[in-house]
Parts: C-alpha cells; structure tokens; sequence
C-alpha cells in the first residue's frame, strides 16, 4: 500500500515540514507548533465547557508548553521532572497541575503540594495515604478501570485504576482522611477507535457519582476523561468532531442539567500530527537469494523513538518520494539487537527503487518519540527534534 502524503497533511503544512527537514541530518523530528494551536482549538470547540489539561508525557518541549500555556491550556503532569521542565517554562500557576500518575512516591506528592499543586489522581489506599499524609487537604479523584482495551491502538487499561465499588470505597475514606474527594477519571486507551468505550465509562462513573450522593452525602464535582482521543495513522478512526459530539452526548443523558466539571488530558490527538520524523535508509538486503521480501534497515527504530512499534501498536504512515512499482519490505532500526524491528507482520509496500541514502518520512510522530528515545543505546544519541 502507498501512502498519500496529502491525505495526511495539506500541501501548506507538509512543505512547511519538508522545508526544516531538508535542512537537518537525519534522524530526526520537526514539529510544527501552528498544527498543535489548530488542534487545541478544534478539541476546545468539540469541548468548549470543558477543561483541557495536556498530558506533558506526549511531548515536553518547552516550545509546546510555553504555546499551551499562551492557549490557557492545564497540564498533567506524570512526575517531579515532568513538574520543573513545566515550572520552568513560567506563567503556569500551581493550580493549573494535575498529579495524575496514581504511581508515586509520598516524597514526590510532598513536592507537588510544596510547589502548591492540591489536584492528585489516586487509584489505591496506600497512594490515598500518602496523598492525605504529604498533602494534606488535597482533591483527589479516583481512577477507574475502563473497558475498551482490543479498540485502543495504545491500551492503558490494566494497570491504572480500580473497579467502581473500590473507587467508591476509597472516595470514602479520602473524606475521612481530611482530603476533598472531588471526582472520578478514566482513561479509556490511547488511541481509542471505539468511541463506545466512552458512554461504558460514563455510565459507571454516574453510578459512583449517585451512590456517594445518596448513601455517603459526598457530592462530587468532576470527571476526568483522560485522552484516548485519536491522531491520524494508517488505521483511520472517526474524526475529533464526531469524538465530541458522541462523548456530549453520553455525558448529556447521564448528567443532564446536573453537569460536573469535565476535564480533559489529550496528549496524542494535539501533538502527533503536528510532527514527522525523517529517517535515512541504511540497508537493503534479502535473507537469500530467492527471499520475497527485503528488509529495509533505517537510521531510527524501536530504541530512538518508535517504541510504540511494539507489537506493531502504531501503524504510522510512511511516505519516500521515489514512485513505481512497490514491494512489500520489513522494516527494522539500526541497533544490534533483534527486537528492533518496527513492522515484519504487517506489510509495508517501499518502491523497489528505494535505495540506500533516501529518506523515510514518518508521519504523525509528534507525540511520543522523542521522550521514548533511548539515551545511547549501541551507541546512538537520542532523537533529535525541531520545532517551527
Ligand atoms: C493519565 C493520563 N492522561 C492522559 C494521557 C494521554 O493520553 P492520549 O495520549 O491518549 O491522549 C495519558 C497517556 O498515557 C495518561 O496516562
């Protein structure tokens, strides 16, 4: 299968890319930030009473962040460092912070009141423990378990959250505890096709909502949707429009006139179409002499950059230049080691032209490469990456 470039970025954009690109050595990325303000503004017109906190794992550069901030975006914020690179930027006040990783040290929740953040997400009672001791008087919202894991590209399901009777239980004892029990989040997967895994989630988190009201007297006042909304790979999902209109509609006949606070952590859907990484083929070769296929060795792989290759999760599109006739390739990264191969199960087609020396344009790679990149593996330095 070819790729179109055009069906993934206007002539504009992708020559906006393409003009940075062809100026740097390979490998690398280049992001351009006016693609991510246009994606903040199609999310907040899709939400507009909602409030968008970005998810700095997808990418945090300071580029990124300072735009956000500029846009009155919030942030989650997965760890310590993840809270200085933010702080750094200035202008973000500690309000504008959640602490939704429910994984952490009660040394680090201490850093995050002492730094003024009162937001943290909680999945269990030893985390709720450490939250009420480090950080006394905080909100906490529990996250739950969501359903939705085969429709996500990026599943997030098994290892966060707790089921509904356990979340009520510890939004219980955060009360009890002295801490502000102040709502439920959900992460339905990353990359999420199924926008009904959504309305499953919804309807649980109502049920908490009305359980505590009526049998505890606690009144919760926010859900937290967490991401899962889609970018644009080769398996193409519904568009953001439709995400929102669908997700409107659940959150409508669940709450009514009776709507919490919705919060919203988008990190892949604003950031990854806003970037491609360029690679430079290193070798073709065949196995034998009468092998079908060829492999196709690049520049960039599992360990700089496209670990979300695992399991050929991700299946982003990769335009070259060269036209004619196509062969089906496997496409492997350049370290010494066997796990590094991105896509051998499903079949790419490269011209069989492709040669040593061209260029691979990954499309939709803004988000998630250049954090994931090793520091050195074999040698390599981590990815390199541009921003407009
Ligand atoms: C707590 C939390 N919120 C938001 C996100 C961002 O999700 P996505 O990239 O699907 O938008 C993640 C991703 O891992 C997450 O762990």
């Amino acid at each position: 299968m070819s790729i179109d470039v055009h069906s993934f970025y206007t002539p504009e954009q992708f020559n906006r890319l393409k003009a940075v690109a062809d100026t740097k050595e390979t490998p690398f990325v280049v992001i351009d930030t006016k693609m991510i303000d246009e994606a903040y503004t199609e999310l907040t017109k899709g939400f507009p009473t909602a409030d968008v906190f970005y998810a700095i794992k997808a990418n945090p550069a300071p580029e990124i962040l300072t735009m956000l901030r500029d846009r009155g975006s919030n942030f989650d914020v997965a760890s310590r460092y993840e809270l200085d690179k933010l702080l750094a930027i200035g202008g973000v006040t500690p309000e504008q912070v959640s602490y939704g990783n429910t994984i952490k040290k009660a040394k680090d929740v201490r850093y995050f009141y002492e730094k003024g953040v009162r937001m943290f997400a909680t999945d269990s009672e030893a985390d709720l423990r450490n939250i009420a001791k480090a950080a006394p008087g905080s909100r906490v919202y529990v996250r739950i378990l969501t359903e939705g894991t085969v429709s996500a590209d990026w599943p997030l399901s098994r290892k966060f959250g707790c089921r509904p009777d356990m979340a009520m239980d510890l939004l219980i004892l955060a009360k009890e505890l002295g801490l502000e029990p102040y709502g439920v989040s959900f992460h339905v997967g990353s990359q999420q096709r199924d926008i009904g895994a959504w309305d499953a989630a919804i309807a649980s988190v109502k049920v908490i909502f009305e359980r505590l009201k009526h049998e505890d007297d606690i009144h919760l006042k926010m859900i937290n949707m967490g991401g899962g909304f889609p970018a644009n790979y080769i398996s193409r999902t519904n568009d953001l429009a439709t995400y929102a209109e669908e997700i409107t509609r659940f959150l409508e006949e669940d709450f009514g006139d009776d709507m919490p606070r919705i919060i919203l952590e988008p990190g892949r859907s604003l950031i990854s179409n806003a970037g491609i990484l360029v690679s430079e083929v290193v070798l073709i070769s065949r196995k034998s002499h009468t092998a079908l296929n060829r492999w196709v060795f690049t520049d960039v792989g599992k360990f700089s950059g496209l670990i979300e290759t695992l399991d050929e999760s991700i299946k982003y599109p990769i335009h070259v230049e060269k036209t004619g006739e196509l062969e089906e390739v496997i496409i492997a990264g350049p370290t010494c080691d066997s796990a590094d191969i991105m896509y051998e199960h499903y079949k790419y087609g490269l011209p069989l032209n492709l040669a040593i020396g061209d260029r691979l344009y990954w499309l939709s790679t803004g988000a998630y490469t250049t954090t994931y990149s090793a520091v050195e593996f074999n040698g390599f330095p981590p990815l390199k990456s541009y921003y407009i």
